[in-house]
């Protein structure tokens, strides 16, 4: 079994997107803009954005996050996206979800303009995402396809089952394994909450990713014998052993699954570095196509 390890790879592509800024700065050109929207008190979205802002301060990238109470009406936060849309500093932004109740995520969603979506959940880029466009992919399943790559594994005519169809991950994800591609050309069984065998059609997986979210799901039973295994899941789950009380898991049942697989992803250290840098990925896209105009 091998690991793949994305925090070590994140750092391999965040030094690789440094040189490239240190380019740009030298030929005197302004570095990439990042802006993410922070709306409400949401624990795990502060620790996010804080996370993006580390980021691109890491990299170089300039950043930037606006800060809105719960109560900040779906009017101003348009007014808001209005505003990054038409500011030719901003190369990118994001709007972190869940947005509180009271709005209309996808009418935000929706105004972003399409060519600053780097989180990619624009119709428009989704879209382009089905039909193998120029556009951008969000960024957990890119991470994964940068992931699959930089280790060369070999996807071709292989049996790939994504558990989950979210919008953000599983759907474009079964896309992305079933695109004429490499990593691609898997043949894809995208399963969910009303797949009926779902342990018998997961045992097939040749590769199997797994974002469903529920910790410790994914069973020995559910593993065929050298599986490659991407476990997207990261869940708190109580641990009177640690002194925080708690530890990370994945939707992966890790101690059972390890040793039957080829690959697997640890939970942390696996997607969720890797998912970070294509964000900063898809933010140096944009800047690079906001150049070329
Ligand atoms: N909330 C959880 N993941 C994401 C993400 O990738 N982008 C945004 N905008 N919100 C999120």
């Amino acid at each position: 079994m091998q690991l793949l390890d994305g925090k070590a790879l994140a750092g391999t592509i965040r030094n690789e997107i440094c040189a490239e800024v240190a380019q740009i700065i030298s030929n005197g050109q302004r570095p990439p803009k990042l802006v993410a929207v922070l709306v409400g008190n949401d624990g795990p979205s502060q620790t996010y954005v804080g996370a993006k802002e580390k980021d691109c301060s890491e990299v170089g990238f300039d950043s930037e996050v606006l800060r809105f109470s719960e109560e900040v009406s779906e009017a101003e936060l348009m007014d808001t996206v209005e505003r990054l849309n038409g500011d030719p500093q901003v190369d990118g932004f994001i709007v972190q979800l869940p947005l509180p109740s009271h709005m209309n995520d996808q009418r935000i969603l929706e105004a972003i303009r399409p060519d600053k979506d780097v989180d990619g959940f624009h119709p428009e880029n989704v879209g382009k995402m089905a039909l193998g466009l120029e556009g951008f992919v969000p960024a957990t399943p890119a991470g994964i396809v940068e992931l699959l790559k930089r280790h060369a594994i070999d996807t071709e005519g292989k049996l790939c089952v994504v558990i989950g169809r979210s919008s953000i991950v599983g759907m474009p994800m079964a896309l992305l394994m079933g695109k004429n591609a490499q990593p691609g050309n898997c043949t894809v069984v995208q399963t969910h909450s009303r797949t009926k065998d779902l342990k018998g059609i997961c045992a097939q997986a040749d590769i199997l990713i797994a974002a469903l979210g529920r910790p410790c799901f994914v069973g020995e039973e559910m593993v065929k014998d050298g599986a490659v295994v991407i476990d997207v899941g990261i869940s708190r789950i109580e641990d009177t052993s640690r002194k925080s009380g708690f530890r990370l898991v994945g939707d992966v049942d890790f101690e059972a699954v390890a040793n039957k697989c080829s690959y697997i992803t640890p939970v942390p250290g696996g997607v969720g570095p890797m998912t970070r840098t294509a964000l900063l990925q898809n933010t140096l896209q944009a800047y690079y196509r906001h150049q070329e105009k």
